[in-house]
């Protein structure tokens, strides 16, 4: 709208006004047509994925860095991969386990966090917004020697884990979504 700051002769508001009302004549039209040709959008697109194979256990950040090299590098230099080392020394000691439903990974999950045979899934780590991974692991090792996977091979890579998990996973720790206050802690 900035052009219409511009002082006007009163012809060339009457051009833009008619110019105007062509646009929304052209837009209207356009608008109706689409509509009467509307379609609900064909299933494959809002299809849901399918979900991964179950019983998969948690096999810690590094080992899905060893195909996924960017995605770990990137998410490395978030908070999510310091969520336990920035915890004051004594909840890391465990004066609090409650804090480590949301600062571990797979905390109390039988095939999850084990202590320090686990340390891989020591903060918020892949498999806590992607679920556990090892069977998907397993898929994609049987393709590790194709220079470029075919699209089977990516679809059954791909099929095997979460794009994200269901249900809003980051509300899980995420609470403030739930109108609640991050559990009180002594800073030191
Ligand atoms: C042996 C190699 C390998 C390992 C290890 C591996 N992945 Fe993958 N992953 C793949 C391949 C191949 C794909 C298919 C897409 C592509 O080519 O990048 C894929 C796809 C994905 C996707 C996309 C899923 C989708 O629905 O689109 C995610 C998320 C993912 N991996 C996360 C992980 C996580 C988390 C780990 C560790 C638990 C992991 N991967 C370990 C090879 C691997
Ligand atoms: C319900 C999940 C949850 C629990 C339980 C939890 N935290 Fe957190 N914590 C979070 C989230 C999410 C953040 C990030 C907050 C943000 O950036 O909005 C966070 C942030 C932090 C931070 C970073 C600095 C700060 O204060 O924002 C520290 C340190 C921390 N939490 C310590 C603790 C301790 C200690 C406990 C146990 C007494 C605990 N947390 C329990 C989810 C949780
Ligand atoms: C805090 C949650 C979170 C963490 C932690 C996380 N991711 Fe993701 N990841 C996501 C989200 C969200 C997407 C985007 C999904 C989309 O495009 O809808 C994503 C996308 C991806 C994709 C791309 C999928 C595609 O479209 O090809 C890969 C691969 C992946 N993540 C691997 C990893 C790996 C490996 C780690 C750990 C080093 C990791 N992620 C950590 C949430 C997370
Ligand atoms: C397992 C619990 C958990 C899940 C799941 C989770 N987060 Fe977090 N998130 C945390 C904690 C804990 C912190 C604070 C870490 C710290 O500051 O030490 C945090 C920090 C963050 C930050 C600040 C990052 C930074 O580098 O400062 C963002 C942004 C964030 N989360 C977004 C998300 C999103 C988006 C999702 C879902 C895709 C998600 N989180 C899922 C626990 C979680």
């Amino acid at each position: 709208m900035r052009m219409l700051r511009r002082p006007l002769g009163k012809g060339s508001v009457a051009m833009t006004a008619a110019a105007l009302s062509l646009a929304i004549v052209a837009l209207l039209s356009l608008f109706f047509a689409n509509n009467t040709q509307a379609q609900p959008p064909a299933p494959a697109q809002v299809a849901e994925e399918p979900a991964p194979p179950e019983g998969q256990t948690y096999t810690g950040s590094k080992r899905c860095s060893s195909c996924h090299f960017e995605a770990f590098m990137s998410w490395k230099k978030t908070n999510h991969a310091k969520a336990f080392d920035n915890m004051p020394a004594k909840y890391k000691k465990g004066a609090d386990t409650s804090c480590l439903t949301c600062h571990i990974t797979a905390y109390g999950h039988p095939a999850g966090y084990k202590g320090a045979s686990t340390p891989d899934l020591l903060g918020v780590t892949c498999e806590a917004c992607h679920g556990p991974g090892s069977k998907h692991e397993e898929v994609a090792k049987a393709f590790a020697d194709a220079k470029k996977l075919s699209p089977e091979q990516e679809k059954a890579a791909r099929d095997s884990i979460w794009k994200v998990m269901p249900g809003n996973v980051c509300s899980r720790c995420h609470i403030s979504q739930g109108h609640k206050a991050h559990p009180a802690y002594d800073k030191q």
